[in-house]
């Protein structure tokens, strides 16, 4: 089988923790490096949550600590209602162990890992995409020698899906707009594994109870996601929670789960709309010249739900 060499850029994060979890476990998951980002907390937070991860599931794997604020706007605010205070859940974190991290900076330790292994790198994005960008900017050519980037961001509206923090966008994209629209112009190729997908698969509270008896890894997964199932409840009504970031992961591992549309895509970077994510599909003809000089990029726009659920069930339960 096949290694995905993966960094994975995160901002943990509840659901970016049940990820790299899910990534650590994976016997077709090499994790190169972990970079943090500022989003869901602070950067102190989801570097510290980055460490205390790595120490816990997959260690000996380098940890950079990345950028804590977006390229030209403030940081926004920690999310402690979905995320807990301390960005995983409110729950006991023990001593945090090695707590050494890379000298670069995150940007820089993507650029050095893909020059070192051109052609075979997967980038995983599942917070804003500053450190991506700022990686573009000092390195241009990383484009070119990246083996694919997969981000967790942007709603399109299939059936209906709209954003999650305005009637526009999403999350990550909403962080840093200038960002994502730069890393979505950059002729890489990149697939988004937004809301419209990963709304439509739902870890109901039940299923996630069986984790509790399967270990270290599936204690956690039980215990981290008990606040995040509670925002859930309270603000959706749902009895269990979104798949965000452990669906990007599953688009690396079992791409045939998902349904893609090719087509270059913008991001609204000013006025009541900013963070919205509009693709112009290929098979449109009409001229729209703010696409039509940028790569086309893949859009998911359907998933097969249960077979994600089942992809993830099954790397916790055969691990153990
Ligand atoms: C995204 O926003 C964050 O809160 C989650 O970790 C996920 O990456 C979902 O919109
Ligand atoms: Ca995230």
């Amino acid at each position: 089988m096949t290694q995905h060499k993966v960094i994975y850029d995160t901002d943990p994060g509840v659901d970016d923790a049940m990820a790299l979890v899910f990534q650590a476990l994976h016997p077709d998951i090499e994790l190169l490096g972990i970079t943090s980002v500022y989003g869901n907390a602070t950067i102190d937070t989801t570097t510290s949550n980055a460490l205390y991860l790595r120490s816990r599931f997959c260690p000996g794997v380098p940890v950079a600590r990345g950028a804590a604020a977006p390229l030209h706007r403030a940081p926004p605010a920690p999310l402690g209602w979905i995320h807990g205070d301390n960005g995983l859940g409110n729950i006991e974190l023990g001593e945090p162990g090695d707590t050494s991290l890379d000298a670069r900076p995150a940007h820089q330790f993507i650029v050095d890992t893909i020059r070192a292994q051109p052609g075979e790198v997967t980038l995983i994005a599942v917070g804003p995409l500053t450190n991506l960008a700022l990686a573009l900017e000092a390195d241009p050519e990383i484009a070119t020698l990246v083996k694919q980037v997969v981000i967790m961001g942007g709603a399109f509206g299939t059936a209906g899906v709209l954003g999650n923090v305005s009637p526009a966008a999403e999350a990550n994209i909403m962080c840093d707009p200038d960002a994502a629209d730069i890393v979505l112009g950059a002729a890489w190729p990149v697939t988004m594994v937004g809301l419209d997908v990963t709304q439509e698969t739902i870890m109901p509270n039940e299923w996630l109870k069986d984790f509790g008896g399967h270990g270290d890894a599936g204690r956690f997964v039980w215990d981290v996601s008990r606040h995040y199932a509670r925002f859930h409840k309270d603000s959706a009504g749902l009895e269990g929670i979104y798949v965000h970031d452990s669906s990007a992961v599953a688009y690396v591992l079992a791409p045939h789960l998902y349904t893609v549309r090719k087509g270059p895509v913008r991001v609204v970077t000013s006025g009541i709309a900013t963070g919205e994510t509009i693709q112009k599909p290929v098979t449109m003809k009409a001229p729209a010249p703010d696409w039509d000089d940028r790569p086309a990029q893949a859009v998911c726009v359907g998933v097969d739900a249960a077979g994600m659920l089942d992809l993830y069930k099954n790397t916790f339960f055969k691990a153990l």
